[in-house]
């Protein structure tokens, strides 16, 4: 049981660069929440300083109601996976489960019970036997789990744990680690660079970007309303078309694009978006508000006929690549629908999803 506050956290490293910038994050008992952006925008750094691996150059950490500031990692009742799970290779998996508990000298049956039971829960009760180099990549994931569980800490801290696991395999632990927190509910704080990751964990994503939190949501809020044009590029895939255009008022508010196709805007979007005629903004648009326009339907629909570049069937969906004015475009169109490249595919485009982006200060408005 055990909430996380995150208060105005700075990390300044040598040279006084800021790997994280003042950064506020409250997390709720029993919450999962994903820390995702890219590279180097300062995420591991911020689970490092909740685990209590790295100083806080300035602000406060609370875990459970105590700010832990100056406790060190031990005693923070903390568990952290890593990306690299380091198991003990000399030890079968029952001891490298076991091993933290020895360390805190817990009695023998109470090790036996609690690993028999974090076995049960990641289905490895088979391997209690076997050494490391005896199990796959996932099943070592899993033991690595396996000795965080069995701790029964306040608080789970993963840092990229499933980045050294093939494609197939990372997908299937993902829905593990999900199963794991709908068994045993525990404050979690999970860091990846892979949004698609961090959509199908999360309680709530906080995006990241050069030591800043962006933006903070469930998933479906943040892929339908994103608060800034990285966010909007950031979450999604394939990613949001973001597209130039002008502002203006031609019979109606409408957008213009650069190739002078004019479209009109929503009328329950006319008030948001009529302070900005005259100026030059950034259309977002995803992949799946572009669609086909079939011959018959809808005729005065405003079509935009697009020179096909790529096609790309996914299967349930195909991919058309295009240029708007030089700009590269994506839509997702109905895979029985004919598209071939260097041939015109007229689409239409769904503005009640659109997003109007402020070039200046990169907010969506
Ligand atoms: N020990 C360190 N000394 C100096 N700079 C560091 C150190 N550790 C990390 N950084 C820098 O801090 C920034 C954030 O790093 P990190 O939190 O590891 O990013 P992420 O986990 O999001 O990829 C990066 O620019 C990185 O180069
Ligand atoms: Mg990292």
């Amino acid at each position: 049981m055990a909430q996380v506050s995150i208060r105005k956290v700075v990390k300044a490293y040598e040279g006084n660069v800021q790997a994280v910038k003042g950064i506020d994050l409250e997390i709720a008992d029993e919450e999962f929440v994903v820390l995702v952006g890219p590279s180097g925008c300062g995420k591991s750094t911020t689970l490092r300083m909740v685990a209590g691996l790295e100083e806080i150059t300035s602000g406060e950490i609370w875990i459970g109601g105590d700010v832990v500031n100056d406790v060190p990692p031990r005693d923070r009742d903390i568990a952290m996976v890593f990306q690299n799970y380091a198991l003990y290779p000399h030890m079968s998996v029952f001891d490298n489960m076991a091993f933290g508990l020895k360390l805190r000298k817990f009695p023998k049956d109470e090790i036996k019970r609690r690993v028999d039971e974090a076995a049960r829960i990641l289905d490895i009760q088979a391997l209690l036997e076997r050494k490391p180099k005896a199990l796959s990549g996932g099943q070592r994931q899993r033991v690595a789990m396996g000795r965080a569980i069995v701790r029964n800490p306040k608080v789970f801290l993963f840092d990229e744990p499933l980045s050294n696991l093939d494609a197939k395999l990372r997908v299937q632990m993902r829905t593990e680690i999900k199963k794991v927190h709908q068994t045993i509910p525990t404050t979690t704080v999970y860091v990846t660079h892979d949004q698609v990751e961090a959509m199908t964990l999360a309680d709530r994503v906080v995006v990241m970007n050069h030591g800043v939190i962006e933006q903070v949501g469930p998933p479906q809020e943040l892929y339908h309303n994103p608060a800034t044009r990285f966010v909007a590029g950031f979450i999604g895939s394939p990613a949001m078309n973001f597209l130039p255009v002008r502002v203006l008022d031609d019979g109606g508010l409408k957008v213009e694009l650069a190739n002078g196709v004019k479209l009109a805007v929503p009328p329950q979007r006319v008030d948001r978006y009529g302070p900005y005629k005259g100026r030059q903004m950034t259309l977002g648009l995803r992949p799946e508000h572009l669609t086909e326009i079939r011959d018959t339907e809808k005729p005065n629909v405003v079509r935009i006929d697009c020179m096909v570049d790529v096609v790309e069937p996914m299967g349930m969906e195909t991919l058309v690549h295009f240029f708007i004015d030089g700009e590269p475009v994506c839509a997702r169109i109905d895979p029985v629908t004919h598209s071939a490249p260097n041939e015109v595919l007229p689409l239409a485009a769904d503005l009640n999803n659109m997003h109007l982006i402020d070039n200046e200060s990169g907010k969506v408005v």
